[in-house]
């Protein structure tokens, strides 16, 4: 097989799932990595996170709460492509890690429950995939049980979502009467078979041609004519599937299924594999220039999207999350950080269904593993040169603020490094006061305190509470001139604070006292964002 790095990169597919929990998610993640060959039992990745999660002592509230809070990545091959899954926490409480991972993909799949529809995770989720136009393909999930009418379904992500809706496959029925799909492109359909209670494989592949003796053969014929009218009126009424706008974000083909019964799953991944994204060039800036970087360029370069600590729990170490933007990447190769720090990657990881492995090379939208001791940070790009800087790994403003306090004072130093260190690492964002005094730390879900908390006492032996901080938002701010932004930050001075790379950042007291200071300073632009470069 080729290696080199444009014909890789154009079989890659780099995906996310976002859902709102119950949804399936982890089931179709489970399905697709049966589809892939990557595991051979259902139930392998619910079993895994179990053994991860009696191992790792010190993300007790992952055990305690039930939830997996790293994410993870996973790569499969089917059909000749390879499939990078990037695992989001399928959590309700929402952690910059999900923001983040969702930086690394190039697409994702949005799993909704046909009963429920849009959910208020999906929506949020759904809101990052739009502030980076990622192309959304939709799979309704759960046909196996009533399900609201599709029509419906199709209206409301229309509307909630502001995207068209292009049916790949129109359903036949739900529920007990689910019979199977039609496949909108070439008129075959597709039956449905339940799967029974431990059965291995995949439902059904076979194909029933219109005009064939075994055209809907077995389905009722209220069934049949419900589905001669609705597909019909599918195919009439609503939008074609078109690359352009779906690569675009401005539309979604939608397939239906069963995660559980492994139905419509083997089509929606060649409907990834057809139409999604392969990885494409990224916007950076090389020797100072604004560059677009392309996937085929020889050198391999790449940014750090995740820092997940403590993977393995007898060591303390740290590993980086590697997305592979260009190049062929070996191990063994020395990568440099445009701030000149530089590291020799011996054991990069890369992440199989079911275990690690070391891996021997990796491509653009590949993501490996570096271990490290320190030393790396999220949104760090690395190159050969050192010369590359990526744009867009944002930080998002926080949304709760609070003051941490060290139980023991003898402590103060202490705290204040376990916290630059895990602010580093985007456990939490840190706010430090210009004027000195607490620090300040901010995150936009409170699972995020949690995990600082666990982490704090388990890694640095710190006991912390955590105390109402007087401010309720922060803002990055900047202005075109230097002078206009010393100004404002000096008569500002009590509630300016720096995050961890230096950056002002102003602490408002309520959304209402940002929106004040905003209208009267208009020389100064006040960001929820900030893009780290
Ligand atoms: P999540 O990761 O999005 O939170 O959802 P997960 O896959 O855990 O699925 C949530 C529940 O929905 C699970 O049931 C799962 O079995 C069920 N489910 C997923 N896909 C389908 C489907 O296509 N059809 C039907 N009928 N059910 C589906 P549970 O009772 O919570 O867990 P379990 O005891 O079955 O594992």
């Amino acid at each position: 097989m080729s290696a080199d790095p444009a014909t890789e990169a154009a079989r890659r597919r780099t995906f996310a799932i976002i859902s709102h929990p119950d949804a399936g998610k982890t089931t179709l993640t489970e399905t697709l990595l049966l589809a892939g060959g990557a595991i051979h039992l259902a139930g392998a990745v619910a079993a895994r996170g179990q053994a991860r999660r009696t191992k790792s002592d010190w993300m007790k509230i992952e055990r305690e709460r039930g939830i997996s809070v790293s994410s993870s990545v996973m790569m499969f091959e089917h059909d000749g492509m390879v499939f990078n899954l990037l695992d989001t926490p399928g959590h309700e409480d929402f952690s910059e890690d999900t923001y983040r991972t969702l930086t690394a993909a190039d697409s994702a799949i949005m799993v909704l429950d046909a009963a429920k529809g849009i959910e208020p995770q999906t929506l949020k989720l759904f809101e990052v995939c739009r502030l980076r136009d990622i192309p959304i393909t939709t799979f309704i999930n759960k046909m196996d049980r009533e399900a609201q009418d599709p029509f419906a379904l199709l209206d409301e992500i229309h509307s909630k979502l502001a995207m068209d809706t292009a049916p790949m496959y129109w359903p036949a029925a739900s529920g007990q009467r689910f019979a199977g799909m039609l496949d909108l492109t070439t008129d075959e359909f597709v039956p449905f078979k339940r799967l029974e209670a431990g059965e291995q494989g995949f439902a059904s592949q076979e194909r029933q041609k219109r005009g064939s003796a075994d055209f809907l053969e077995g389905v009722s014929d209220d069934v049949r004519v419900e589905l001669a009218e609705t597909a019909e009126l599918a195919r009439d009424g609503l939008p074609k599937f078109d690359l352009q706008a779906f690569r675009e974000g401005h539309l979604t083909p939608v397939y239906f299924g069963s995660a559980l019964r492994r139905f419509g799953v083997l089509e929606l991944l060649a409907g990834i594999g057809a139409h999604a994204p392969a990885p494409a060039a990224q916007k950076a800036i090389a020797k100072g220039v604004d560059t677009d970087i392309e996937p085929g360029d020889d050198r391999v370069t790449g940014f750090v999207f995740k820092i997940q600590a403590n993977m393995d729990p007898k060591h303390r170490d740290r590993v980086g999350f590697f997305r592979v933007v260009s190049g062929r990447f070996k191990r063994g190769m020395t990568l440099k950080s445009a701030i000149g720090k530089s590291l020799n990657v011996h054991n990069p990881l890369m992440f199989m269904a079911q275990e690690r492995e070391i891996a021997d090379e990796a491509f653009p939208g590949d993501v490996i593993g570096i271990p490290s001791h320190g030393g790396l940070r999220v949104g760090d790009s690395l190159s050969e040169n050192g010369d590359v800087s990526f744009k867009g790994i944002p930080n998002f403003a926080p949304e709760i603020l609070k003051r941490v306090r060290v139980r023991d004072p003898l402590k103060q130093k202490h705290l204040r490094k376990a916290l630059e260190s895990l602010g580093e690492e985007g456990v939490t964002q840190v706010f430090r006061p210009v004027t000195g005094g607490d620090l300040v730390v901010g995150a936009v879900g409170q699972l995020q305190f949690e995990v600082l908390d666990e982490r704090m006492k388990a890694e640095y032996g710190l006991e912390v509470m955590f105390e109402t901080s007087p401010y309720q938002a922060a803002r990055w701010i900047s202005a075109d001139s230097r002078a206009d932004l010393d100004a404002f930050m000096e008569k500002s001075k009590m509630q300016m604070a720096e995050d961890v790379d230096g950056s002002p950042v102003f602490l408002g007291k309520s959304d209402w006292e940002i929106g004040y200071v905003l209208d009267k300073n208009p020389n100064i632009r006040f960001a929820t964002r900030k893009e780290r470069t």
